[in-house]
C-alpha cells in the first residue's frame, strides 16, 4: 500500500545493500594500495542505532524484502550483530545477508547465525596460500577456509564464494578453486572485474571476460546453463559435470544485467546511491540528525530515499566512451 523504491525505468529496489564501514583488513591489489586508503571520519559513519533506524524506515515505508550487510569488512564493525538482530526483528521479516572476506567468521558464524543471519557470501579468489598473500597482501588463507567450515557448521546456506579473476595471478587456480567449493558445496561465482578500483588501474583489455572464464572451466568440467530463472540476480549459473552442483559467472561488463536491478545502497556515511556506478548520492544523515526522530522525520526520509532511487539512471555505462569512475572506491560502496 505504500509506494515502494521504483524509478523512472519502472525497476523496483527491494534489495538493500547497506556498507557498514570503508575499512577492510586485507589489501587486495585490484581493490586498495598497501597503504589502504584515507578512512571516513568517526563523527561521519552512523552508528548502529542511526543505521537500525535507516533500515526499519526501508522495510516500514520503502518494500525492502532483503537486506546484506557489507563493507569494506563488515566484520571490523562492532555493531555487526546487534544490526543483524535489529533486522531480523523487523515486521515482514526481510532476508539477512552479509558479503565478507571471512576474516574472524571462524569464531563469529555460530552468534550471526543465530542473531539471524541468513546468508553469506565470501570474497575468496584462490586456494592456493601464496597466491592468496599476493593478491590480499596478506598470509591469511587458513582464517578465510576456517571462516567457511565455521559457516558450514553454523547452518548457514546457501554459502556463495566470490572471485575476480586476474591475468597471470591466479587465472591457473580457477578450477581448482571450483573443486574447493564443490567438495564443500559452496556456490563459486567468478566475477568481472569492474571499473571501480580505487587507483584508477582497470583496462578493459586485461579484464578476464565471462567468455574466457567459461573456457578455462570448461577444460576441467562440462557445464551446462541453469534451467532456474534468474530474476534480478547478477550471476548467470551453469550446472556442472551434471551434477547438483553449480558455477556462476557475474559478467557486469560485457552482458550487463542493470536492466533486471533491483538493488539500492546505503554508504556507512549515510547516502544513498541508487546504482554502484553513478555521480550522484542523496545524504540522509543530516535529516535524520537534524531532529528527533520523530514518525514524521522517518516519513520525510523515506521520501529523500524515493526520490534517490526515482533518478537511478538506466545502467552503469562502463562500455560508453564518456564513462567516469564513480568518485568512491569500492570499498566505500561496498560492491
Ligand atoms: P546474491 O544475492 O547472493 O547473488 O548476491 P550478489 O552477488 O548480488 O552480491 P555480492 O555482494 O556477493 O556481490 C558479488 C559481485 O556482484 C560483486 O562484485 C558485486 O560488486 C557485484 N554486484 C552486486 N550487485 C551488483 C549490481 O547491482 N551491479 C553490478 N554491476 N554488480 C553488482
Ligand atoms: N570488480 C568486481 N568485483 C570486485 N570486488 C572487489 N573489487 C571488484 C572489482 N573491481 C568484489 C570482491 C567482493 C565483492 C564485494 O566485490 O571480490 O567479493
Ligand atoms: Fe577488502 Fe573486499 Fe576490497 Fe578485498 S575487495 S580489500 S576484501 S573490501
Amino acid at each position: 500500500d505504500v509506494p515502494g523504491l521504483v524509478d523512472r525505468f519502472g525497476r523496483v529496489a527491494t534489495d538493500l545493500r547497506v556498507s557498514v564501514t570503508d575499512r577492510c583488513n586485507l589489501r587486495c591489489t585490484y581493490c586498495m594500495p598497501a597503504e589502504g586508503l584515507e578512512w571516513m571520519p568517526g563523527d561521519e559513519l552512523l552508528s548502529t542505532t542511526e543505521v537500525s533506524r535507516l533500515i526499519k524506515i526501508a522495510v516500514d515505508h520503502l518494500g525492502i524484502e532483503e537486506i546484506r550487510f557489507t563493507g569494506g569488512e563488515p566484520l571490523l564493525f562492532h555493531g555487526l550483530g546487534e544490526l543483524i538482530g535489529c533486522a531480523a526483528d523487523l515486521v515482514p521479516r526481510p532476508q539477512i545477508s552479509l558479503t565478507t572476506n571471512a576474516l574472524g567468521l571462524e569464531h563469529r558464524a555460530g552468534a550471526l547465525a543465530a542473531a539471524g543471519l541468513d546468508r553469506v557470501n565470501i570474497s575468496l579468489d584462490t586456494v592456493d596460500r601464496d597466491t592468496f598473500a599476493s593478491i590480499t597482501r596478506r598470509d591469511r588463507l587458513p582464517a578465510v577456509l576456517a571462516g567457511i567450515d565455521a559457516c558450514r557448521a553454523a547452518g548457514i546456506a546457501p554459502i556463495k564464494v566470490n572471485a575476480v579473476l586476474l591475468r597471470g595471478v591466479n587465472d591457473d587456480g580457477a578450477c581448482d578453486l571450483l573443486r574447493y567449493c564443490i567438495d564443500r558445496d559452496v556456490e563459486l561465482r567468478f566475477i568481472e572485474q569492474m571499473p571501480i578500483d580505487s587507483d584508477n588501474a582497470w583496462a578493459a583489455q586485461n579484464m578476464i571476460t565471462a567468455e574466457e572464464i567459461l573456457a578455462i572451466l570448461r577444460s576441467e568440467f562440462s557445464l551446462h546453463p541453469e534451467s532456474e530463472a534468474r530474476g534480478s540476480a547478477p550471476a548467470e549459473l551453469w550446472t556442472v559435470d551434471e551434477s547438483r552442483h553449480r558455477v556462476g559467472v557475474i559478467a557486469s561488463v560485457t552482458r550487463p544485467f542493470c536492466g533486471d536491478c533491483n538493488r539500492v545502497r546505503l554508504t556507512a556515511d549515510g547516502s544513498v546511491r541508487s546504482c554502484l556506478f553513478g555521480a550522484e548520492e542523496f545524504d540522509l544523515r543530516g535529516q535524520l540528525r537534524s531532529s528527533e526522530p520523530t514518525e514524521s522525520v522517518d516519513r520525510a526520509i523515506a521520501q529523500r530515499w524515493r526520490e534517490a532511487v526515482w533518478r537511478k539512471q538506466p545502467g552503469h555505462g562502463i562500455n560508453d566512451p564518456g564513462f567516469l569512475h564513480p568518485t568512491r572506491p569500492m570499498s566505500a560502496i561496498g560492491g
